[in-house]
């Protein structure tokens, strides 16, 4: 029996139709279904440092197990704005500038919520990390995609058309989105690229919310550079930051959003009604990880670099044709050469029938039909993996084509 009108309310949010479950997640559980080697979510498949472990078992012991601080432990907040002065010179007051959440992806969503009501717009350039889609949609703002256009050659850097990104900004405009270094395309956005972007924000009164997970992740010379640390972009810039990646432990689920008080206070009230804090113990060995001494960090991006530059090669001898990254840990590429329909075809027939996992290009589009030519690898994995991988896909080239999507 259906009460009043008879008819049947639908108990899904119209939010929640408007996105699809993560293409990258997906894939992983496809990789596992088909034994595949999974260079398709960023996670590393080797161990976290020593320290890191040590303090967190530590932390359980001593009995840090109950709530931190909603918006952070004082110490991890501490080693924050210490290790923000160290690398970007920026000064930041940890007591109303810093709000740690579940990961990034939680100060990510966190912030868009605190700054954007329906109606508002945000720019974004495409291809974009995917979530960035969802939160805008959870969040009721507009985004306005601009794109980054691919290097004329394999070894060149991605761009952004200036007139583009002038077209993106109006009246509703209420921040940029940005990832710098970039995934997918490995783009680290230089000082005068984010001086354009500071321009255009100063001129319609936006904000820049920065996702700069990867900064450490750096290869042949390319420097980070904060969006904060512009002239004049101090004041409307949240940084978002975590350990996930500098510090190889996604599982941990430990981030933070950094902004002026007015823009943290709003933050803190969503997190703290979204998730209330992040995991208490795990952030006493963020304290731990973030008095890492500097040669961690080039050993870093080191093995990074050492992975990068063995995969490529391998990539180009398959027959894609392979971006260079300077930064992050993903190579875009180019399928057209192997005639498939469009790319969740051919990523299909990678896990399915080679036993790699990739993710679709479309992923990283707003119209799945602009990424239909591409894949993204990952290369945060051991050399086993990336060499077993690279192996797999020598078989590429002479294996019949499956006509099933
Ligand atoms: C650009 C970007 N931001 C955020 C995340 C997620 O980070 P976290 O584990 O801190 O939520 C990822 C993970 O792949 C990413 O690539």
């Amino acid at each position: 029996m259906v009460g009043g009108t008879g008819k049947r309310k639908r108990f899904t949010s119209a939010k929640t139709e408007r996105f699809s479950e993560s293409v990258i997640r997906e894939m992983t559980r496809l990789a596992m279904e088909h034994d595949a080697i999974n260079l398709a979510q960023g996670f590393p498949d080797f161990a976290a440092p020593e320290e890191l472990k040590q303090a967190a078992r530590r932390a359980i012991t001593e009995d840090v197990n109950q709530y931190a601080i909603t918006w952070g432990a004082k110490n991890l907040r501490d080693a924050i704005a210490r290790r923000m002065n160290e690398t970007q010179r920026l000064e930041v007051d940890p007591e109303t500038e810093i709000t740690v959440c579940c990961g990034s992806t939680e100060a990510m969503i966190a912030s868009l919520l605190a700054t954007t009501d329906a109606g508002d717009e945000i720019v974004v350039f495409e291809p974009f990390y995917e979530n960035y889609g969802p939160d805008a949609i959870l969040s009721g703002a507009r985004p306005r995609f601009v794109a980054l256009h691919p290097p004329a050659d394999d070894g060149g850097e991605w761009t952004f058309d200036e007139k583009e990104l002038r077209a993106a900004f109006g009246p509703r405009t209420k921040a940029i989105v940005l990832n710098t270094p970039n995934n997918p395309t490995g783009k680290v956005f230089t000082r005068s690229e984010l001086e354009f972007i500071r321009d255009l924000c100063l001129e319609h009164d936006a904000l820049a919310v920065t996702d700069e997970i990867y900064e450490h992740i750096l290869y042949d010379g390319a420097e980070h550079v904060s969006m904060a640390r512009i002239d004049g972009m101090r004041g409307r810039t949240i940084t978002i930051n975590g350990m996930s990646k500098t510090y190889s432990v996604t599982g941990w689920r430990v981030g933070w959003a950094v902004a002026p008080p007015a823009l943290s206070g709003a933050i803190r009230k969503v997190h703290d009604f979204l998730t209330v804090g992040a995991p208490a113990p795990l952030q006493e060995a963020g304290v731990a990880a973030l008095a890492l001494p500097s040669a961690y960090y080039r050993r870093l991006a080191e093995e990074y670099r050492a992975r990068r530059d063995r995969l490529l090669p391998a990539l180009r001898q398959a027959g894609f044709v392979a971006y260079t990254p300077r930064g992050a840990y993903y190579i875009m590429t180019d399928i057209r050469s192997f005639g498939f329909a469009d790319d969740r075809a051919f990523a299909m027939h990678l896990v399915r029938d080679v036993g790699v996992a990739v993710v679709p290009g479309s992923s990283f589009y707003d119209d799945p039909a602009d990424g239909a030519h591409q894949v993204r690898f990952a290369f945060s994995k051991r050399d086993e993996t990336l060499d077993e991988a690279a192996s797999r896909l020598r078989t590429l080239r002479g294996r019949p084509r499956r006509t099933r999507g």
